[in-house]
């Protein structure tokens, strides 16, 4: 039986509000029968000029379009601001809130039954989530899917993993810059999003495990007629969804999210989804914290053989079967009862998902590598907790006691890190701080701190690094990532000084300054707080009610859910 359509409240009734509501869609052109009773769908388009990424979801909502006409919805196509992860200055992290208020307001505001939200670079996926959860309104994602890979000295590059591996080239003096700027003109070779498991196709890969788009989806590459076939897919079904009255509330469980979780560390994903799965879970008002993904991880082998943890790209993992191989082997750890998108459960699902074949996917037998790719680390240096992906780290530097080569900012770093007097050896501790959502501000990817010039002609390609910001999805490293609290909201990372010595054993989830605690205290009464860098705005808002990297640097103000303003109808 068909749930009654929230639109009704706009387009029935012979009172005035009725009338100008539908006076609205006359004027835009559309006859009274082809809204009439019918489910708005709203295709909410991250499309942009400015994002090369998502470059295609202009014609590829075209396809949704036509998915929504055939099932008998209304497509209404709207904007919001969209988030590019290269252009965008400081940091588009610090604009994930604003796109997710954006994204919810107008769900709320607008007479939508469903909505498919069209994504792909690393922030507009988890803005788009967060803004649908706190609405509530019947949702289905099309992810944008991964770029074509390109072809440099031979060998499939991603956007994001190769190039820092170049970058460090060209700095030891490996690669010519003629090289380089061949390279630069490749690198991208369409729309779409970094062809690698970077920020956003674990994102992609994560929305599907949540069951918010349609099996298989989230590999599809972004120029390949099947990812037009799966975006008609979802409009059909985002029609189904708002018949059916679906709302992610009773998707976005504690089920789904064990399962997001689980697919994130098997899949030796980026570590910014751990903030923005946090920041998800406080949107659907789910018990998710920083310590699950540390139990989780604990049980979950990297199967996924893609870089950066493993070899191969996001293709050559859709071509043997996508998302839903991983699925299937992971079916042991999976909470199966979670519902999807697609009226049915992530076990009735996998009845048809192909086996491992081995290389690109590995049995759970032989995993890549063993449990504990991703670990949450605490102690007197990080009281809220701070991230490790072990799965891109050196194993030998998990467990490493060493001095700390600490830089104030990142305009410090970038005056000292290559300086052939920096007192620094492979066995320092790099400090970044005042890089983290108050500091950077909005927690910039400078977590993969460069490993020093002089050190690098030695030949040395890991250092443990420690810092209050994000990484890129693409890097790797020892890196002790989103230290909480950040240096700058008063943090203990502001108090270390050079020489400390810094313990950090991942495996068993600790981040120590072996300082003791009367000296941290003296040195707590002189340390000077950092201000934020906004006096006015966006920027001053966000200094001011975002949270820490332990809750996923939400803005405290936006956790949970709003009511439906659509239950006033004289408005
Ligand atoms: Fe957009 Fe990597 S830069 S996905
Ligand atoms: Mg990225």
């Amino acid at each position: 039986m068909n749930a009654p359509l929230r639109s009704e409240r706009w387009f029935s009734g012979e009172h005035v509000p009725g009338f100008v509501h539908r006076t609205a869609m006359r004027a835009s052109g559309f006859a009274r029968a082809s809204f009439e009773g019918r489910p708005v769908v709203g295709i909410c388009n991250s499309w942009s000029e400015l994002i090369s990424c998502n470059l295609h979801l202009r014609a590829l909502a075209d396809s949704v379009r036509r998915g929504i006409l055939q099932a008998g919805g209304v497509p209404l196509e709207f904007p919001t601001i969209s988030l590019g992860e290269q252009l965008m200055k400081p940091t588009t992290m610090l604009f994930r809130n604003l796109m997710s208020m954006d994204v919810e307001e107008s769900l709320r505001a607008y007479p939508f039954d469903a909505v498919v939200m069209l994504g792909g670079c690393d922030k507009t996926m988890p803005a788009q989530l967060m803004g649908a959860a706190s609405a509530d309104v019947p949702t289905i994602v099309v992810p944008g899917g991964p770029a074509n890979p390109a072809t440099f000295r031979g060998r499939q590059i991603g956007v994001g993993t190769d190039l820092w591996g170049y970058v460090d080239d060209v700095r030891a003096g490996r690669m010519s810059v003629s090289e380089y700027e061949a390279l630069e003109a490749s690198a991208g070779p369409s729309a779409g999003h970094c062809p690698e498991m970077g920020t956003a196709s674990t994102v992609a890969a994560v929305v599907e495990a949540l069951g918010m788009t349609l099996p298989g989806a989230s590999a599809i590459p972004a120029t390949d007629a099947r990812r037009s076939q799966v975006a008609e897919d979802c409009g059909r079904a985002a029609v189904r969804l708002a018949q059916d009255g679906v709302r992610p509330s009773q998707i976005l469980t504690a089920d789904a999210f064990h399962n997001a979780i689980t697919v994130l560390v098997a899949l030796g994903g980026s570590t910014n989804v751990v903030l923005h799965l946090l920041a998800l879970a406080g949107r659907a008002e789910v018990a998710v914290g920083l310590q699950d993904f540390h139990e989780i991880a604990a049980h979950v082998p990297l199967i996924a053989n893609v870089r950066p943890a493993g070899e191969h790209l996001v293709e050559q993992l859709f071509e043997i079967g996508g998302l839903p191989v991983v699925l299937k082997e992971l079916a042991p750890l999976l909470r199966r009862d979670a519902l999807t998108v697609n009226g049915r459960t992530v076990g009735e699902n996998l009845a048809d998902a192909p086996p491992v074949d081995g290389d690109v996917v590995r049995p759970l037998a032989d995993p890549v590598q063993g449990p504990g790719g991703l670990a949450v680390v605490r102690g007197n240096l990080a009281p809220g907790g701070a991230v490790v992906k072990c799965s891109a780290a050196s194993e030998n530097l998990l467990r490493h006691t060493g001095p700390a080569v600490v830089f104030e900012d990142m305009d410090d770093l970038r005056k000292r890190i290559d300086d052939p007097d920096l007192p620094v050896t492979a066995d320092s501790v790099l400090v970044l701080r005042n890089a983290g959502p108050v500091g950077g501000p909005g927690m910039p990817e400078w977590g993969a701190l460069p490993i020093p010039q002089k050190l690098l002609r030695e030949g040395v390609t890991d250092m443990v690094r420690i810092s209050d910001a994000r990484m890129s999805g693409t890097a790797y490293g020892t890196t002790v990532l989103h230290v909480s609290p950040e240096a700058a909201v008063g943090g203990p990372l502001a108090l270390v000084e050079d020489g400390d010595l810094i313990r950090l054993d991942a495996r068993a989830g600790v981040l120590e300054l072996e300082v003791d605690d009367a000296t941290l205290a003296e040195r707590g009464r002189v340390a000077p707080r950092t201000r934020s860098a906004y006096r006015r705005g966006y920027g001053a808002l966000y200094a001011e009610r975002v949270t820490q990297a332990d809750t996923g640097c939400d803005f405290d103000f936006l956790r949970g859910r709003s009511d439906d303003p659509a239950a006033e109808p004289y408005g």
